[in-house]
């Protein structure tokens, strides 16, 4: 069902205020396939009947089901390969080696979809780092949808699921079979704190970080809000800390405070030093 242009501009408005992602003109089919599954749960006949009850109603939950609804929520496990093996032969190992006094390493998955992405780096750290064991380990991994962080806590995933890049040896290592599902060990599990963070809300109090994956989410921004989270980050990280975007993001033209790292496809960066 077409969605017309007021009521698009209407969901884009919306989508714009809550979470920062853009939905410009020629986005008319990702609203329609998106919102017509809720349209239906609703029972509301039509995106125009759904635009109306959020008018009578902008506090109800209407809102913020369009909101998930509109949010991509496209992950996998060691997504793109490329930035996991640079931060385990590169990055981890330099930051193990600067922070041997302190032993401790601060890191944030900061858009992190329903949690592969965190369980990714988990179980890394804890295969190819066991030295960690007896580390000062602070992992926080946050998304703006409550969704998504209740799958990243539960830390079950689908046999589809686990079959995109997950390697069988670390699944038969950290996974327990439920039925037709697996479920991240819950001593992997306990080593995350997922929480709610809007990126384009104010942030909670964070310490400062030694690494932190902010991948394929700031690519939904306008310009502005690219700039204005990259500043944050920048004052988050550690002078010697990392940031990871996605394949199709960068900090160029952007936040000149950052440099790439020469590492093959892994949207490494960190503060420019000296
Ligand atoms: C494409 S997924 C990326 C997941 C993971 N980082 C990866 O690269 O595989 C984008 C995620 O960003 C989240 N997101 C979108 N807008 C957000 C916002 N304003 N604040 C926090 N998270 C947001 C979405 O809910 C979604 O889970």
């Amino acid at each position: 069902m077409a969605v017309t242009p007021a009521d698009f501009d209407y969901i884009s408005k919306i989508v714009r205020e809550q979470c920062a992602i853009v939905l410009e003109k020629g986005k008319e089919y990702l609203v329609e396939s998106r919102i017509m599954p809720l349209v239906h749960q609703e029972k509301l006949e039509s995106i125009e009947n759904l635009v109306k009850k959020i008018k009578q109603e902008p506090r109800g939950s209407l809102k913020d089901a369009v909101i998930e609804a509109m949010t991509t929520n496209e992950t996998s496990f060691y997504r793109d390969i490329h930035p996991f093996e640079t931060l385990k032969k590169e990055i981890f190992p330099e930051l193990i080696e600067k922070r041997k006094a302190k032993r401790e390493l601060n890191i944030w998955c900061g858009a992190s979809s329903s949690g592969q992405e965190p369980y990714s780096l988990v179980m890394l750290l804890k295969n190819d780092f066991p030295q960690l064991n007896s580390w000062n380990l602070s992992f926080s991994a946050s998304d703006i949808s409550n969704q998504m962080l209740n799958r990243c806590k539960s830390g079950i995933y689908s046999q589809l699921e686990v079959n995109r890049g997950l390697p069988a040896p670390l699944m038969v290592k950290y996974f327990e079979r439920i039925g037709t599902e697996w479920q991240v060990k819950e001593e992997l599990r306990k080593m995350v704190q997922f929480r709610i963070i809007n990126l384009s809300e104010a942030w909670p109090t964070m310490p400062q970080l030694d690494l932190v994956m902010m991948r394929n989410v700031l690519i939904y921004f306008d310009v502005e809000m690219k700039k204005n989270i990259l500043g944050r980050v920048r004052k988050l990280l550690r002078p010697d800390g990392y940031l990871f975007l996605g394949a199709a993001e960068t900090t160029l033209n952007l936040d000149e405070n950052f440099e790439r790292m020469p590492f093959k496809q892994s949207g490494c960066y960190r503060l420019k030093q000296g």
